[in-house]
C-alpha cells in the first residue's frame, strides 16, 4: 500500500501528535521523516497527558512498529528522558520503536552553536527552540554529520573531530559553555539508543508497502516552516512538506498515498518572523487563553490571529494535500464573529496569491463569518454541529477545494469527530 502522509499546513503546532494516534490504529506503521526535538507533539487520553519530540506518536496505541527515519535529527539525551518518561508511565518501548541508522545526531555542541548563532544573530535572531538543529542539519547538508550508525564503527574517532571542528568554531563566540556536563548526559543517551535495534529503515518501510503494510509518515513542524517554502530565514532547518517525506523514509513520490493537511481553526506562530494575521488585542489574547497557546517545548507563548487562506492555499498545492483536518474549533467557541483572510492586500493591489516574501506590509482582506457561540467540546458527530459552524466548514472547503474530514473539538483523543 501506499504511504499516507499526515503534516501541518502552518507554523506548528497544530495538533499533528493528536491525530497521529487518533488515526494509528488504522496502520501497520508510524514514522517520523524530519526534524527533532523542535517538536512537541501533544497527546492526551485517559486523562494522562503526553509530549513527545523524536518518537512518533503512534507509539500509544497497541504495539504497531514506529520508526524515526533518516530525515530525522536525533539528540541523544533528549531522546533519553523521553524514552525514561514513557517507560515510567507503563509505555515499553524497545520493541516497537526502531531507528534509521541514517539518522544524524545532534552533538552537544550543535545545541551551543544554535545559541551562539542565535545571540549572535541580536534582534534579528530566528527564536529557534535552542536544540541544535540548524548547526545539526547544516553539518548533514556540509557531509560533517555524524550518525546514528556511526555508533557501531570508530564512534570516539568521528565525534572527536566534529567536537573539534566545533569548538574552533565557538571560540568565534562570546560563549560561556560546560561541554564536560552535557557530554555525560549525551553518551548515557548513546547507550539508552544503542538498546534499540538500529535499522536500514529504507528497507523496512519499502519492505512494508511491498506487503500491503499501511504506513503513516508523520511530520514536525508545518508547511510555514520548510526551509524552501516557508517564511525564510524564519523557517526551520529540514523540509516539512510532503516531498520531506519522500527523502525522509527513502520511499518514490508514487509510492505517496493521502496527504492529510492539518490547520487550526484559526492560526498560531513561535518565534520570529511575519505572520500578516497576527493580533495584538484581546482577540489574540483570548485565542491564547482559550487555545491554551504556550508552546510544548519551550513554554513560549504562542503568537495568535485569524486563520490565512492565502497560506493555506499555497500550502495545500506545495503538498498536495488530499484531505484536511481541521484543529481547536472549540477555541473558537467564544467568538460572535470568525473571521478568515482570503486575500492580501500589498501595496493597494489586492493578491490571493501567496507571495515571494511576507515581510513588510501586508493588509490582510477578511471575509466575516456568524460565529457559533457553543460549546463544541462534548460533541461526537456532525450531526450536532451548530448550523454557523456547518456554514464555516462549507465556507472553507469552498474556499481551499478540499474536504475537511476530520474535525477535532478538544484536545482529548476522544474528542475527533471524523465526517
Ligand atoms: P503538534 O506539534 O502539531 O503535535 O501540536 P502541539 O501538541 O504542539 O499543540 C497542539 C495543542 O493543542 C496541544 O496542547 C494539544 O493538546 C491541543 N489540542 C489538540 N487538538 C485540540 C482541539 O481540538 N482543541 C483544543 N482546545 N486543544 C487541542
Ligand atoms: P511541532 O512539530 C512550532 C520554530 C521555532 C523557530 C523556528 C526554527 O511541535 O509543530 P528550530 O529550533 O527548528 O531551528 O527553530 O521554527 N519551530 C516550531 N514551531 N512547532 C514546532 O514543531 C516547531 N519546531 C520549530 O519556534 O521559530
Ligand atoms: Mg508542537
Amino acid at each position: 500500500m501506499k504511504v499516507d502522509v499526515l503534516l501541518g499546513l502552518q507554523w506548528g503546532d497544530e495538533g499533528k501528535g493528536k491525530v497521529v494516534d487518533v488515526l494509528t490504529p488504522g496502520y501497520d506503521l508510524v514514522t517520523r521523516f524530519q526534524g527533532g526535538p523542535n517538536a512537541g507533539h501533544t497527546l492526551e487520553f485517559e486523562g494522562q497527558k503526553y509530549v513527545l519530540r523524536s518518537i512518533p506518536s503512534g507509539i500509544f496505541q497497541g504495539d504497531k512498529l514506529n520508526i524515526i527515519g533518516n530525515g530525522v535529527v536525533l539528540d541523544p539525551a533528549l531522546f533519553k528522558a523521553e524514552v525514561e518518561a514513557l517507560e515510567a508511565s507503563g509505555h515499553p518501548l524497545t520493541k516497537r520503536l526502531k531507528i534509521s541508522k541514517k539518522a544524524h545526531l545532534i552533538l552537544p555542541t550543535h545545541r551551543l552553536l544554535d545559541q551562539a548563532y542565535e545571540s549572535a544573530k541580536g534582534a534579528g535572531k530566528i527564536g529557534t527552540t535552542g536544540k541544535g538543529i540548524g548547526p545539526t542539519y547544516t553539518d548533514k547538508v556540509s557531509r560533517n554529520g555524524v550518525r546514528v550508525g556511526d555508533i557501531l564503527h570508530n564512534f570516539e574517532e568521528k565525534y572527536n573531530t566534529a567536537i573539534k571542528r566545533h569548538k574552533d568554531l565557538l571560540t568565534q563566540y562570546d560563549f560561556d559553555y560546560d561541554l564536560a556536563t552535557l557530554e555525560k548526559d549525551w553518551f548515557e543517551g548513546i547507550e539508552c539508543i544503542k538498546k534499540f535495534e538500529l535499522i536500514d529503515s529504507e528497507h523496512v518501510v519499502n519492505n512494508a508497502i511491498k506487503a500491503e503494510k499501511k504506513v503513516l509518515a508523520e511530520g514536525a513542524q508545518g508547511t510555514m516552516l520548510d526551509v524552501d517554502f516557508g517564511s525564510y530565514p524564519f523557517v526551520t532547518s529540514s523540509n516539512t512538506i510532503c516531498a520531506g517525506a519522500c527523502t525522509g523514509l527513502g520511499i518514490a513520490p508514487r509510492n505517496i498515498g493521502e496527504v492529510y493537511g492539518i490547520f487550526k481553526a484559526y492560526c498560531t506562530r513561535v518565534g520570529s518572523g511575519p505572520f500578516p494575521t497576527e493580533l495584538f488585542d484581546e482577540t489574540g489574547d483570548l485565542m491564547r487563553k482559550n487555545g491554551n497557546e504556550f508552546g510544548s517545548v519551550t513554554g513560549r507563548p504562542r503568537r495568535c490571529g485569524w486563520v490565512d487562506l492565502v497560506a493555506l492555499k499555497y500550502a495545500i498545492m506545495i503538498n498536495g494535500v488530499t484531505q484536511l483536518i481541521m484543529m481547536k474549533s472549540d477555541v473558537m467557541d467564544a467568538f460572535e464573529t470568525i473571521k478568515a483572510c482570503v486575500a492580501y492586500k500589498i501595496n493597494d493591489v489586492i493578491t490571493e496569491e501567496f507571495p515571494y516574501s511576507i515581510e513588510g506590509d501586508i493588509e490582510p482582506v477578511y471575509a466575516e463569518l456568524p460565529g457559533w457561540q457553543t460549546d463544541m467540546t462534548k460533541m461526537q458527530s456532525e450531526d450536532e454541529f451548530p448550523e454557523e459552524f456547518n456554514a464555516y466548514l462549507n465556507f472553507l472547503e469552498e474556499e481551499l477545494e478540499v474536504p475537511i474530514k476530520i474535525v477535532s473539538v478538544g484536545p482529548d483523543r476522544a474528542q475527533t469527530i471524523l465526517r
